[in-house]
């Protein structure tokens, strides 16, 4: 627990302030902190955006990093994912999970995400997955919050998973998972739903299911959901991950569906990436893109984040762990592109998500943890715009990576000019 000054940080509202970290916590925010003996280091942001740190509510860090192993997706579809990822699963070792889940741990960081949500395959009886998983969650305890969710990803009834993940919650995995859409019928998918809410319910566990991951129209299983949590009163303790059928359903069903959504609390975790990479598949043209109706899901008070879900795996060739990359897709492939809903887009990577997973005293105010970003953007659009360098990342008071500011030197009719693509220089600033 460390002390720190950021002088003239930039606000995502405007304007600048100070922000004192004192034992690791936010002691005190204001435009001029001053009076203060100062034997500790001192950062000038110089009004760049400063951050609470960037959240990711949905990956995958069992197979991060596994892209080509044993081979490559060939149609780019989930199916094949998920196949791949059964072809690779009896060669996984516990070292190779824990190295490569540190590796994008090390990105992460570098990234200034300092959250995570991660899905854990619990399908295979040996749990092997989880237990690397949990001595990964261990070693990055002090530099990442991490929360894992026991996923049967072959499906809670189609593979006779309830013990596999029962055991995994013992061990201390921490959040109920699913995946409705996979089991055989929608019959069965609406069973796992209960079966699985009901596990959370006793336990007091929070829950996060893969649900409806499908272009299918009638695939329903996030109404099950939403029935399931009102009736448990788990109103604001569970969410749906993609739900990417709903880019698919009938007008009027939606309408209906987000009214029940709402009543249960339901949160909303897209994950923009993966979504216009994987869906609309069996398409020629005109295709859909696929993502869950974003705009509509805000509109009708739902919190919406925005997940990574994937980096280098049987699912996405691409990424780096960058959630401002993520929210720059979603913005696109939701076409939010108005002042209010760019704003939107951000908190969809940090305020949105830390309350989806409960992170206690996330924020940048007086008794928030001393975690922070200062990124080498003005304002949050020149974030988005630009993915720019995370100049500081700072852990309960104390920096832990940092990155250069990136200045482009132009040689122009013999003259020199420098720019750093930010809004500084914009005429109607
Ligand atoms: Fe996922």
């Amino acid at each position: 627990m460390s002390d720190l000054l950021v002088k003239n940080a930039g606000l995502v509202g405007g304007g600048t302030s100070d922000i004192l970290i004192k034992n690791g916590v936010i002691a005190d925010v204001g435009p001029k902190i001053d009076g203060v003996a100062i034997d500790f280091p001192v950062i000038d942001a110089k009004g760049y955006l400063v951050t609470a740190p960037f959240v990711d509510s949905h990956f995958h860090l069992d197979a991060t990093l596994s892209y080509g192993l044993p081979r490559v997706n060939q149609s780019g579809t989930l199916l094949e994912g998920i196949k791949l990822w059964g072809e690779l699963k009896p060669h996984l070792t516990l070292d190779a999970l824990v190295e490569r889940a540190l590796t994008l741990c090390r990105w992460s960081i570098a990234r200034g995400t300092l959250a995570i949500r991660s899905h854990v395959d619990i399908s295979h009886p040996s749990l092997l997955a989880a237990e690397a998983m949990l001595d990964v969650k261990r070693q990055m305890a002090p530099y990442i919050d991490f929360q894992l969710v026991a996923f049967p990803q072959d499906g809670l009834l189609r593979a006779d998973s309830m013990d596999n993940l029962m055991r995994a919650l013992d061990l201390g995995v921490d959040v109920v998972g699913g995946i409705p859409h996979f089991e055989r019928t929608m019959e069965d998918g609406a069973r796992s739903v209960a079966m699985l809410c009901e596990v959370a319910a006793d336990r007091g566990l929070l829950v996060d299911m893969h649900c409806d991951e499908s272009d299918d129209p009638m695939s329903r299983n996030v109404e099950s959901l939403a029935k399931e949590t009102t009736r448990l009163g788990m109103q604001g303790r569970v969410a749906g991950s993609h739900l990417t059928s709903m880019h698919s359903m009938d007008n009027y069903y939606v309408s209906k569906l987000l009214p029940l959504m709402r009543e249960a609390e339901l949160s909303v975790i897209a994950n923009p990436l993966i979504n216009i990479t994987l869906q609309g598949r069996h398409e020629t043209y005109p295709k859909r893109r696929g993502m869950t109706r974003v705009p509509e899901q805000i509109a009708a008070g739902l919190t919406v984040a925005f997940g990574h879900d994937c980096v280098m795996d049987p699912w996405y060739p691409l990424g780096s762990h960058d959630m401002l990359e993520v929210a720059s897709m979603g913005l696109h492939v939701a076409q939010m592109t108005g002042i209010e809903q760019m704003h939107h887009c951000f908190d969809a990577v940090t305020y949105n998500p830390a309350k989806i997973l409960h992170l206690p005293d996330y924020g940048l105010h007086k008794g928030c943890n001393g975690d922070l970003v200062i990124l080498q953007a003005n304002d949050v659009v020149d974030a988005l715009r630009l993915k720019p360098a995370r100049l500081a990342v700072v852990r309960r008071g104390k920096v832990i990576s940092t990155t250069p500011a990136v200045k482009y030197d132009l040689t122009l009719d013999g003259q020199q000019v420098q720019t750093d693509l930010t809004s500084t220089d914009l005429v109607w600033r």
